[in-house]
């Protein structure tokens, strides 16, 4: 008889429970980790857009501000992505809108300008909101993208302060003709004698600094998600493998579980180039006894995370990748201890810099923890560099939030609850680190005492970086669930991957044979 038929209450019931079951699962990465948040973010509500409008409404004087939207990409079909101040501003993520605000009288009156539906632009691009849908959207009241100019036109007269806010993210570093923003305030200006341009760039930074529990939310989501591809890709690196099959181990788990994509640029950089900083090209066949380090992010809903781990080829720390492992991961642990509110960035990047030069001038990579070397010096004359530098070159992290460099209470006094940011001390030993010195007596010599150290040592790049959150008390290193200490790491890599059981060798051969190393 058919089992369906014969199906008893009980039954139907356990069945019932399993669904239920199966259906609250959350995504693990097969490895016995699970995701620890069950609930979906909620997106960044209208309210809280409209607070921040507030605050930046206060923030200047009498005048009127404009914030531009990012147009569509000049290429044909690139995605789009909107800058991160006017999406913070607005919620807005379609291309080409505008948010004035018109505080000439004192009170603020808000405006959106957006792009008009347009069918015949609509069945190529997707649906646009229109001016009725951003209304809804935002509670701003809306008009058509093509109303702008004579919108301010009609604001901008006798004398009249435009306010700006740059679309640039905080380390934005494009040049004046690159930047639409800068054009627009020069034409305005131009067209409008007495008007003066103010930007209100550091006022939006001081306010996106502080980072709501719905940001928090949706910025642990995205660590998470990030999180998933570490794990993912420690289970499948092994020699032989390209970076690029990594990277897109990475980004497909991203993807996979609900990412926007990746929040910069992948970094998955073996041997010679775990040593590069940003390294992006991701074409080279990893080799046994090599460092990989892995910088990933994940971004969802636009917020970022920004999470490295370094994990050895082979499966298997080296003694040499093993001692500077341990340094950086002493830095990173040293430099943690002192998060919490009211803690200075530059106190604990000191801290951790002290760290990594103890430990290399232990290795005899440098000569002594407050030794230096002849460097070209601010303005140009020779000057002092610590020694340290020589391997150690960046700093020790950055806040996070919509741009994976974004402001951080921290860069304006001390971190508070709110703060979200990352530590990421790192050693990085390239084979020319001490050939390109400039050629004085003293370097002369140093580089014969260093070279044959940096020879022992060259191509170990290790970075970790972690990402934490203040709390009241303390603070919360929320990236725990990848592992970074060593037995962690290759007992993890140890396991079998899913990604390379189903590789095909034939395809990876062929590739193999045609492109550069
Ligand atoms: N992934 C870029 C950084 O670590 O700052
Ligand atoms: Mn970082
Ligand atoms: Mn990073």
């Amino acid at each position: 008889m058919h089992l369906t038929r014969v199906r008893t209450a009980a039954a139907a019931q356990l069945l019932a429970l399993l669904v239920c079951v199966a259906a609250s699962a959350q995504p693990t990465a097969g490895d016995g980790w699970t995701v620890p948040n069950r609930q979906a973010p909620a997106p960044i509500s209208r309210q809280e857009h409209a607070q921040r409008r507030a605050k930046l409404a206060e923030a200047m004087g009498n005048g009127v501000l404009v914030a531009l939207g990012n147009d569509e990409p000049d290429a044909d079909y690139l995605s789009f992505a909107q800058n991160s101040p006017f999406r913070y501003l607005t919620g807005v993520t379609e291309p080409g809108a505008a948010l004035v605000v018109d505080k000439r009288s004192g009170t603020p009156r808000e405006l959106l300008f957006v792009l008009p539906r347009d069918p015949s632009r609509e069945v190529w691009e997707g649906a646009r909101m229109g001016e009725q849908g951003a209304s809804a959207l935002t509670g701003i009241p809306a008009r058509s993208r093509e109303t702008l100019k004579a919108a301010l036109d009609s604001m901008l007269t006798g004398g009249t302060t435009l306010y700006m806010v740059s679309p640039l993210s905080s380390d934005g570093s494009r040049s004046e003709w690159q930047r639409p923003d800068q054009q627009f305030a020069a034409r305005m200006a131009a067209a409008h004698p007495g008007t003066r341009v103010e930007w209100l760039d550091r006022e939006l930074f001081r306010i996106r600094a502080v980072k709501s529990p719905a940001e928090l939310d949706l910025l642990r989501r995205s660590i998470y998600i990030t999180l998933l591809a570490h794990r993912e890709a420690m289970r499948a690196v092994e020699p032989g493998m390209n970076e690029f099959e990594i990277r897109a181990l990475i980004e497909g788990t991203f993807r996979r579980y609900g990412a926007d994509g990746p929040s910069f640029g992948t970094i998955t950089g073996s041997g010679p180039n775990s040593t590069t900083l940003h390294y992006r090209a991701a074409d080279r066949y990893m080799q046994p006894g090599e460092t990989l380090v892995m910088d990933i992010g994940a971004s969802y809903r636009g917020y970022a995370a920004d999470v490295t781990r370094t994990v050895p080829v082979s499966g298997r720390f080296s003694p040499e990748q093993r001692s500077v492992y341990e340094i950086v991961l002493a830095a990173q642990k040293a430099a943690e201890a002192e998060a919490r509110p009211g803690a200075s960035f530059r106190a604990m990047g000191q801290t951790a810099q002290r760290v990594v030069a103890e430990g290399l001038a232990r290795l005899g990579l440098i000569e002594s923890s407050t030794a230096s070397y002849d460097c070209v010096g601010r303005g140009g004359g020779m000057g002092k560099c610590p020694q340290s530098a020589l391997f150690y070159l960046h700093g020790l992290g950055h806040g996070i939030g919509l741009d994976v460099h974004d402001p951080d209470q921290a860069y304006f006094g001390a971190f508070q609850v709110g703060s979200a940011f990352t530590i990421e001390p790192g050693v990085y030993v390239r084979g020319d680190a001490v050939a390109y010195l400039p050629d004085t007596p003293g370097n002369r010599a140093l580089r014969t005492r260093l070279a044959p150290v940096v020879a022992r040592y060259r191509d170990i790049g290790v970075r970790i970086e972690d990402d934490y959150f203040i709390t009241p008390t303390g603070v919360e290193r929320v990236t725990e669930g990848a592992p970074r200490e060593i037995a962690e790491i290759e007992a993890l890599m140890a396991q079998p991957s899913d990604w390379n059981r189903t590789r095909r060798p034939e395809v990876v051969e062929w590739y193999r044979g045609t492109t550069p190393r």
